[in-house]
């Protein structure tokens, strides 16, 4: 666990670079930077490692003051990527991979031994690419290097200055899935700065949010894509981002409130009127009427009230339709559509953990949740009629 407990920054004692900075990282996490040029990211950054020091407050590593752990014995533990790869320019891979280990007196084998089995990690061949001189290779090839020297002590934790911000799309994709990949395999904690959201919300399992030095929000992507705590976070990320990452979408996202309940002792003539006033198309029946937490047992539509009529059906509770499907307010948009189209229902409850009836999804919400992801899909200006 790293804890920044109240970090203030200023070099010059007047401006503040960072300003009180409270957060917490657990072993493991992969936890993303993010704020415009100037925000305080690096600076945050250099903190952990005692490239700089704060101007007040502690940072613990494992409950240990980084302050009293010797520099060189702190960035044994701490791998480094920074911005530019930062390659020795007249060094082999080989060699640069081993600048550490060589440092730390590792023998010559051993140091051999790791970097090859590091080259290899990055998929990058060392039979080929342990000789050869940093020009020699591509950018995305470099940044690769760049990990690799980073994790060749085997720190626990990984800092990522914008690592991947000079690749080409493609490579960076590639190069993400790796870095993903090595987390999930290797258990390092990794603290990844980047300006690019949606990198951000690929990597990171928290992102903190910096504005002129300070935290305004520290959540997972869902949390920040769903609640940004400010208008400011909200424009960063682009006001309908989160129509824009549909996997992120949830039941509970795109679910109405909207719903009447009716109980199930209750009289047709009561379900009729309340379609009528409030001029719908279903009831979902429960126990009792208007309880904040209760199962539903059945949904009422008009065809069910012409039934109950028709055959002197006198409750709601002996012609309602049973037959219908539930679904969990945590359950992926894919499923609704999935249950929703399986039974071709019009409207299934969701429920929460406890069964008990929180929202309602209706086919008509279904598609213009659609439209919102995918406005120029087929689904979108169907049945206008003008
Ligand atoms: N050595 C220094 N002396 C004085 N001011 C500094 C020093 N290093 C950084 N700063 C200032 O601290 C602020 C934060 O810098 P920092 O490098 O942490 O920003 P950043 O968020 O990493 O930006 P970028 O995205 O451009 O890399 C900036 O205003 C910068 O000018
Ligand atoms: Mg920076």
């Amino acid at each position: 666990m790293i804890e920044f407990k109240n970090i203030t920054k200023s070099y010059d004692k007047k401006t503040l670079i960072l300003k009180n900075i409270n957060f917490k990282i657990k072993t493991g996490e992969f936890i993303i930077l993010i704020g415009e040029s100037g925000c305080g990211k690096t600076t945050t950054m250099k903190l952990i490692n005692r490239l700089i020091d704060p101007t007040d407050g502690v940072i613990l590593i494992d409950g240990e003051d980084v302050s009293k752990i010797n520099p060189i014995t702190l960035r044994r533990r701490i791998g480094y990527v920074i911005q530019k790869e930062g390659l020795m320019p007249h060094m082999t891979i080989g060699e640069n991979i081993e600048l550490v280990p060589k440092l730390l007196k590792w023998d010559k084998k051993k140091r051999k031994d790791r970097a090859y089995e590091l080259l290899n990690i990055l998929n990058l061949n060392p039979d080929i690419y342990y000789e050869k001189f940093p020009h020699e290779l591509s950018g995305g090839q470099k940044q690769r290097v760049g990990i690799a020297r980073a994790l060749a002590t085997n720190p626990d934790i990984i800092l990522m200055d914008e690592p991947f911000s000079a690749l080409d799309p493609i490579t960076r994709e590639s190069i993400q899935d790796e870095i993903l990949k090595l987390q999930k395999e290797l258990g390092k904690t990794i603290i990844f700065v980047t300006h690019d959201m949606d990198e951000a919300i690929k990597l990171g399992e928290k992102i903190a949010f910096l504005k002129d030095g300070e935290i305004l929000q520290f959540g997972t992507p869902d949390e920040i894509l769903k609640k940004p705590a400010s208008e400011y976070i909200e424009q960063f990320i682009g006001k309908d981002r989160i129509w824009k990452t549909p996997k992120k979408l949830l039941v509970s996202d795109i679910m109405s409130k909207h719903y009447w309940t009716i109980e199930k002792r209750s009289n047709i003539s009561r379900a009729f009127n309340l379609l009528k006033t409030h001029d719908i198309d279903f009831l979902i029946v429960t126990e009792s009427e208007g309880a904040k937490y209760s199962e539903p047992l059945g949904i009422i539509f008009r065809k069910n009230l012409i039934h109950a009529m028709e055959n002197n059906i006198l409750r709601v509770r002996d012609v309602m339709d049973t037959d219908f499907l539930t679904i969990d307010k945590d359950s992926h948009l894919l499923d609704a559509l999935n249950k929703m189209s399986s039974i071709s229902a019009k409207v299934i409850p969701v429920i929460d953990d406890k069964k008990n009836l929180t929202g309602v999804i209706t086919n008509l919400g279904l598609v213009s949740a659609i439209n919102k992801i995918a406005p120029n899909s087929d689904f979108s200006d169907k049945g206008g009629g003008l």
